[in-house]
């Protein structure tokens, strides 16, 4: 584990001239530790993982393997928009492994949250592991850590969810070259790297990923209607100039069905509960009020656009004393 700590006076990046003198420097620290040697990378495709991989295409080019899993929870247009930007754009050497079937299996009936969060954990590990085992010669693992994990695994607030995990024979150097940034000088370094701003300005987006916003037992056609309801809620908040303005927003299609009607006949289908919250530390949270065209516009979208949906509901409750998922 690499000892490099944030100085206590180092400049705050709040310039695209601070981020390139940054990356300057980045770049040849990498290229000093990496020399000719392999570097893998799990790249989730938010923000913090996706500056790690530009800034290692840069520094060493192919060396750099990336890996991006598709747990099957991720939203729409995720893995396309990974493979587009870093495949396409970037050349990386990047894998992509569709691990959707394995992980809905293994999660089918499972109801406790806990568990549900720990098999996708575990889950995660082992494919990981597996592309991991198929690569000859890795010497490095990069990581997306930056300095507000660092400071909450010291404080013992929580486990810095980065570090290890991995299995005995897979164990690397660390290489985490965004670990004493705070996450708004990641973003300015994401753009003076020239990753596109959807991806830079990305609202937080859970580990489970829709996992947690599809309550209960996951099946396959609830979580395609969260799916599609969340792309129909991120399209409209950014047509209506609210993305990177309001902290988070997503929805969620719980596991009960309730009454409806649609051309003179009975439906029996699920609410689609919509949420959108700001915070500056999400330890307290309070809830965005829409315009009322907005809030007619989403309901009539998702319910014509969303198959199994009949009823669209609004979460007006703050944190505390309803966290901000739903499990
Ligand atoms: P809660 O629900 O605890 O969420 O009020 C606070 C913030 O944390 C995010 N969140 C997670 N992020 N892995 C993550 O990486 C997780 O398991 C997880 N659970 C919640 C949540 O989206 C919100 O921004």
């Amino acid at each position: 584990m690499t000892e490099i700590r944030r100085p206590d006076n180092m400049e705050r990046i709040t310039t695209p001239e601070l981020a390139n003198a940054f990356i300057e420097e980045q770049l040849a620290a990498l290229r000093e530790q990496i020399k000719d040697q392999k570097v893998l990378l799990a790249l989730s495709g938010g923000v913090d993982s996706s500056v790690v991989a530009a800034l290692l295409i840069k520094a060493v080019g192919q060396q750099l393997v990336c890996v991006h899993v598709n747990h099957g929870l991720l939203r729409k247009g995720e893995p396309e928009q990974v493979i587009e930007v870093f495949r396409n754009q970037m050349k990386a050497n990047l894998i992509y492994v569709d691990a959707s079937d394995r992980f809905l299996d293994k999660l089918a009936g499972v109801t406790d949250p806990e568990q549900k969060r720990m098999i996708i954990g575990n889950e995660f590990i082992e494919v990981f592991a597996e592309e991991a085992r198929k690569q000859d010669g890795i010497r490095f693992l990069a990581q997306g850590t930056i300095w507000p994990d660092i400071l909450e695994s010291e404080a013992g607030i929580k486990a810095h969810h980065n570090a290890g995990g991995l299995p005995e024979d897979l164990q690397f150097e660390l290489v985490e070259p965004v670990r004493i940034l705070f996450k708004d000088e990641v973003r300015m370094v994401g753009e003076a790297l020239g990753l596109p701003a959807g991806m830079v300005y990305r609202q937080p987006f859970p580990g489970p990923g829709l996992g947690v916003r599809c309550p209960g037992a996951i099946t396959r056609d609830r979580l395609e209607a969260v799916r599609e309801s969340d792309a129909i809620l991120r399209e409209e908040f950014a047509k209506n100039g609210l993305e990177g303005k309001v902290w988070q927003y997503f929805t969620v299609v719980p596991d009960f069905k309730s009454t409806g009607v649609k051309d003179g006949k009975r439906t029996f289908d699920w609410p689609c509960i919509i949420r959108a919250i700001n915070t500056t530390d999400v330890m307290e949270v309070t809830v965005e009020h829409l315009p009322a065209e907005l809030m007619d516009h989403l309901v009539s979208r998702i319910i014509k656009e969303v198959p199994g949906i009949n009823r669209v509901l609004y979460d007006f409750t703050p944190k505390p004393p309803a966290t901000v998922e739903y499990e």
